[in-house]
C-alpha cells in the first residue's frame, strides 16, 4: 500500500516548511498516521537529526518505514512528554501534529467511523484495544451525558429529541448497536440536511469515545516544556473546537486563551506567532484532496 492510499498528507509542503529543519533537527510528530509528514521530514534529516512519531493506532504503526532517523511510540500523544524522558530527549525543535482521524480509519468498514458502509459495529476507537467503543457510549450514557456528548461536540440541533430516543429504544439492542440500527434511528431524528446531520452525531460520538478533547489538551499544555527556545510547534486542525483550544494555548500558553502577564505587565506568553494567524490549503489542494477543505495550519515559536 502507498502513503495515499492510507491517507493523502495535508498541507503537506506548508507544513513542512513551516518546521525550518536542518540536517541535525530533533523533531517530534504526534500524529504518524499514513506517514505522509513523517516521511517528508525524516527526508530532511542527517545522521544527527531524529524524528520522535506517535500514534495510537496499530494500523498506523503497521505503516511504518524503517529508517535509523526514526523512532516510533505506539501511544496516545497525552504521553508524548513521558517517552521523550525516557528517551532522554529533553529538547526538542519541532512538534507537528495533524488532528483528527486518518482516511485509512475512515474507510475501512471494520472501523466503524462512517456511517455511509450502513454495516458493522458502532466502534470508532482509534487505538482499537481500548475497552471503550461508540456503541457503549450510545447503549450505556445517561440520557443527559448523550444530550451534552451531541450537542458540546455535534453542534446537533435536536440533541435532546435525539438522546431521548435513543434511551427509549435501545433496551431492545441487546447491549450493542449496529451502525445500521443506529442510521435507522437517526433516519426517523434528522433535522436539515441528512449528510450533514449524520455527520455531526458521527463527529460527537467520535470525539467522546476517543477523549480527543482531553488528549489534546494534555497534550497542548506539555509542549512548552520540551520546546527550545526558537523551536517551532505546528498544528492542523479540522474543526472549531480542537482549533479554538490551539489557538487559545499558541496565543497565551493556557487553555483557556488568559493573557497572563508578570508584574510589570510584560507577557508570558511562551511563544510567539510565526507567519500569518494560520494557513489554509489552496483551493487546487482541495479540488484534488476535500478532506483538506476544513483545514487550517497554526504555527508558533518558542520564546
Ligand atoms: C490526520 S491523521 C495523520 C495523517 C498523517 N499526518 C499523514 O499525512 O499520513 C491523524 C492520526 O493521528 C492519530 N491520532 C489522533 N489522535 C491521537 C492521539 N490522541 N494520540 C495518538 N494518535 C492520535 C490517528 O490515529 C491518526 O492516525
Amino acid at each position: 500500500m502507498t502513503v495515499s492510499d492510507y491517507h493523502i498528507p495535508v498541507m503537506l509542503s506548508e507544513s513542512i516548511d513551516a518546521l525550518g529543519l536542518n540536517e541535525e533537527s530533533i523533531v517530534v510528530d504526534l500524529t504518524f498516521g499514513g506517514g505522509g509528514h513523517s516521511n517528508e521530514i525524516v527526508k530532511r534529516l542527517g545522521f544527527n537529526g531524529m524524528l520522535y512519531a506517535f500514534d495510537q493506532d496499530l494500523d498506523a504503526k503497521n505503516q511504518l518505514i524503517d529508517h535509523q532517523n526514526l523512532t516510533f511510540s505506539l501511544s496516545n500523544f497525552r504521553h508524548f512528554g513521558r517517552w521523550l524522558e525516557y528517551y532522554e530527549r529533553l529538547k526538542v525543535d519541532a512538534v507537528f501534529a495533524d488532528l483528527g482521524v486518518s482516511s485509512w480509519q475512515i474507510d475501512v468498514e471494520q472501523r466503524g467511523f462512517a456511517f455511509r458502509f450502513n454495516e458493522g459495529m458502532l466502534d470508532m476507537r482509534m487505538n482499537p484495544s481500548a475497552g471503550f467503543t461508540a456503541s457503549d457510549v450510545v447503549m450505556r450514557y445517561s440520557q443527559s451525558d448523550l444530550v451534552s456528548v451531541f450537542s458540546e461536540y455535534g453542534e446537533v440541533r435536536n440533541s435532546k429529541a435525539l438522546a431521548s430516543a435513543i434511551v427509549d429504544v435501545r433496551g431492545k439492542w441487546n447491549n450493542e448497536v449496529s451502525i445500521p440500527l443506529f442510521n435507522a434511528l437517526l433516519d426517523k431524528k434528522y433535522i436539515g440536511d441528512r449528510n450533514r446531520y449524520f455527520s455531526q452525531v458521527y463527529q460527537a460520538l467520535r470525539i467522546e469515545v476517543n477523549d480527543e478533547m482531553g488528549a489534546l489538551k494534555d497534550m497542548l499544555i506539555q509542549v512548552e516544556k520540551y520546546l527550545k527556545p526558537g523551536g517551532v510547534f505546528a498544528v492542523l486542525t479540522y474543526h472549531s473546537l480542537e482549533d479554538k483550544l490551539v489557538k487559545n494555548v499558541m496565543r497565551s500558553g493556557n487553555i483557556d486563551g488568559k493573557d497572563d502577564k508578570d508584574d510589570f505587565g510584560n507577557s508570558l506568553n511562551p511563544y510567539k506567532r510565526k507567519g500569518p494567524k494560520y494557513l489554509e490549503p489552496t483551493e487546487e489542494e482541495v479540488a484534488i484532496n476535500n478532506r483538506a477543505r476544513s483545514a487550517k495550519l497554526r504555527v508558533v515559536e518558542r520564546r
